[in-house]
């Protein structure tokens, strides 16, 4: 009796008072209520209502209406947490179940993927992150969760922070790009905005830093491939997002599909338990992905489910997401010996600990009749965000349009695509509220605009639209070519082996450049698009990536120089699929190219002596450098550098060290710069990049203004993983770029003494 009363005490009184009441510490003789808190629901709770916490149930994401069996499941606690449900209505029926009819009365959390908006749709993370703007994407973060939780979802599976070098991988598009350190900003301010400062506030939700580990480096760009990552570039590269998260206070982690040098990511014990756990202290959930656990017995690891349960059990992996391995066999586990009870507790402790903190035990509803839907400063945080995040790649004088322009061609599959514009994973966005740039160019320019799109989708291989769209064309003054990818060719299991413009549309700009008339290309796409066949029949290239809602009016402001474009790469962009991997912090190789001695393909002489081809790392047609590199992106107006200073020519590892420059806009129209920081390590126990970003800065100056930007530099920017696995900073010589990309620079350098 008295038992039963505790349990219903548990969830209606302050965790002091319950505590006090049943003859527990009070929290002030105690360390942690919380901890205090979540022993005395365990003490009480069931083997099945255990197991039920790790279970996280799927709905399909198109799914309506629960099953009478899921909600029997629910009551009898054998549930913790539920993905994809799709009404309000659902959400309030399960959880009044759960807190009301199961035996401890324990909340569920509700998750789904928002990624990139819930109905206001925001740039994909790949766009966010060439905004170079964290607090941008704090921002957009914050306005999804706002979103989502009025809805009660209060678990999304963002940000992913999987370094991403290959552009053939369609799960690019959700990722921040190939450099550590901006990827490790980025996810760090989306869990910052996801959550708040307050995990409890009713309007945050439990942030996912995925996916642990090495997804992002599928051989071959190829969903779910095979990884192999040395342990220096694991820890160096791959592990450095996924820190800074759990720095940011994270609430889950989920493990990833991919395996890790033979190890399934969701049974790897290294990665899951003795990085995550014991080496960063993390408390929160692991959550693995969708059916990973029992893939383990797909990847040729687990011999069966019940293997497959025990292997990321024991490997420290929480809960389940839709498989039901530890349903099935977990029990049996524990009796066997095989698992301990200790075990078990720990997981559910985990899981418990997330939901205290996201205030579900006092508060597990919502309330359904908030209006934030779409609201006007949504839209605007997200046509923001869309604008800084474009990246202007070429321009010859054609942009922004004149004021005079009285003859405008809008051609292009992508040019009133509203779905398309909003890019992968939005199952909630509603493409009626997609603002084209048909739309908004017509909105701005009225009847000067005339369309014909030409193609009627990325992919469209009829090229019957071209005779009207070469008309059009012909009449105008300037051609705006809307093209790119739809959305469904990137994101998950969505990899292309050609990443050029699909379909037919470079014929049509062939054909369009035929007319004489100037060609503004702007490209929708969740990847980096190969670009070489038409780039000289373009006037200019404007990347939009997949803007979101409010992808009109953001394109509409670029292109009529409302405003500036400020969008910096943050990819190193390929000539041709060949070159692919290419990113700026490479190694130097014993053989570095140079322009000295790379000779092209058509140089070379008939019956040229082997030896005589410069023998160093290039290739004899694309050379050795991206097409634009990491960090590029072109304004409307210019930037100079000058006066690097660097406080010390040497350092002690306690020192801190200032390295300053004089940026002015040298131009005719206020622009921002993203002035950046790079270091290059110059010899070390282990090799080291050829160049690493380590700090930027964002400066918005006027026509003639000038800013002195300084860099403060200490012992953590120099540090490395070595092959002892030790985090060292070796004395040395190091240099330092303050640069507006990967390939420019003023250079500097100064020296580490250990000494
Ligand atoms: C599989 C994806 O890899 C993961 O990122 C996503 O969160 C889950 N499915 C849930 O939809």
């Amino acid at each position: 009796m008295k038992k039963q009363l505790v349990s219903k005490l548990l969830f209606i009184l302050p965790v002091s008072i319950m505590l006090t009441m049943v003859g527990w510490q009070t929290p002030s003789e105690t360390n942690d209520p919380d901890e205090e808190y979540i022993s005395v629901l365990l003490s009480k709770m069931t083997l099945q209502e255990k197991l039920g916490q790790l279970n996280q149930r799927g709905t399909s994401s198109r799914e309506n209406g629960i099953s009478e069996e899921l909600k029997q499941m629910v009551r009898d606690g054998r549930v913790g947490s539920f993905l994809n449900v799709q009404s309000k209505e659902s959400i309030l029926e399960l959880q009044r179940i759960a807190v009301e009819e199961s035996p401890n009365g324990i909340p569920l959390i509700f998750a789904r993927d928002v990624i990139h908006g819930f109905k206001t749709i925001f740039p994909i993370p790949l766009g966010q992150a060439a905004s170079w703007n964290p607090d941008l994407v704090e921002q957009g973060a914050r306005v999804s969760a706002i979103e989502a939780s009025s809805t009660g979802i209060r678990w999304t599976f963002a940000p992913m922070i999987d370094i991403a070098r290959d552009p053939r991988w369609g799960r690019i598009a959700e990722s921040s790009g190939e450099d550590p350190y901006l990827t490790s900003m980025m996810g760090a301010a989306a869990v910052r905005g996801f959550q708040s400062d307050d995990l409890s506030n009713p309007n945050s939700m439990a942030a996912c830093a995925k996916h642990f580990i090495g997804y992002g480096a599928a051989e071959g760009g190829r969903d779910y491939n095979t990884a192999v990552i040395s342990e220096p570039l694991l820890h160096n590269v791959y592990l450095k997002p996924f820190k800074a998260a759990a720095d940011a206070g994270v609430a889950s982690f989920m493990s990833s599909f991919n395996e890790v040098n033979g190890v399934p990511a969701s049974g790897n014990e290294y990665v899951l338990r003795q990085i995550l756990r014991d080496d960063w202290k993390f408390d929160g959930i692991v959550v693995s992905d969708w059916n990973s656990v029992t893939e383990m017995i797909a990847h040729g690891y687990s011999a069966n489910e019940k293997e497959a349960a025990y292997s990321a059990a024991r490997a420290g992996l929480d809960m389940e997401m839709t498989s039901h391995a530890y349903e099935n066999n977990m029990k049996q586990l524990i009796n066997e010996g095989r698992l301990s009870m200790e075990q078990l507790d720990e997981k559910v402790k985990n899981i418990l600990r997330i939901k205290l903190r996201m205030g579900l035990f006092e508060s597990p509803y919502f309330d359904p009749n908030q209006d934030v839907l779409y609201a006007e400063e949504h839209l605007e945080a997200a046509k923001e965000m869309a604008i800084q995040s474009m990246v202007l790649l070429k321009n010859e004088s054609v942009l922004p349009l004149s004021s005079e322009t009285k003859n405008i061609a809008v051609i292009g599959p992508l040019a009133n695509a509203p779905r398309e514009q909003l890019g992968t994973w939005i199952f909630d966005g509603d493409e009626k509220h997609s603002v084209t740039p048909l739309t908004s160019l017509k909105g701005k320019y009225g009847e000067a605009v005339k369309y014909a799109s030409g193609l009627a989708y990325s992919r469209d291989q009829s090229t019957s639209g071209f005779k009207s769209a070469i008309k059009v064309a012909k009449s105008s003054e300037v051609i705006l070519f809307f093209g790119g990818e739809e959305a469904i060719l990137s994101g998950e299991a969505h990899s292309r082996a050609d990443i050029s413009l699909p379909g037919r549309q470079e014929d049509l700009i062939h054909e369009l450049a035929r007319t004489g008339k100037p060609i503004v290309l702007v490209v929708m796409a969740g990847r980096p698009i190969t670009l070489g066949n038409i780039i000289e029949e373009v006037d200019a290239v404007l990347f939009a990536w997949h803007p979101g809602t409010m992808a009109g009016p953001a394109v509409t402001d670029l292109l009529s120089g409302e405003a500036s474009p400020s969008g910096r790469l943050p990819v190193s962009w390929p000539k041709s699929v060949g070159q692919i991997p290419i990113y700026y912090n490479h190694k130097s190789t014993g053989r570095p190219a140079n322009e000295e001695s790379f000779v092209h393909i058509d140089d070379i002489p008939l019956h040229a002596w082997q030896s005589s081809l410069g023998n160093t790392s290039h290739y004899l047609d694309e050379g050795f450098e991206p097409m634009y590199p990491f960090g590029y992106g072109l304004t409307y107006s210019q930037f100079e550098y000058s006066d690097l200073t660097i406080s010390d020519d040497r350092i002690k590892p306690a020192d801190t060290l200032v390295v300053s420059a004089t940026v002015r806009n040298t131009g005719d129209v206020k622009a921002a710069e993203i002035v950046q920081l790079y270091l290059q390590d110059r010899f070390g126990s282990l090799t080291r990049p050829v160049k690493e970003l380590k700090r930027f800065e964002r400066l918005i100056l006027n026509p003639g203004q000038q800013a002195r930007v300084d860099f403060r530099i200490t012992q953590k920017d120099l540090i490395f993983y070595n092959a002892s696995g030790d985090w060292v900073a070796e004395s040395g010589v190091f240099k330092v770029w303050i640069a507006e990309n990967a390939k420019s620079g003023l250079e500097g350098e100064f020296e580490l003494l250990n000494e």
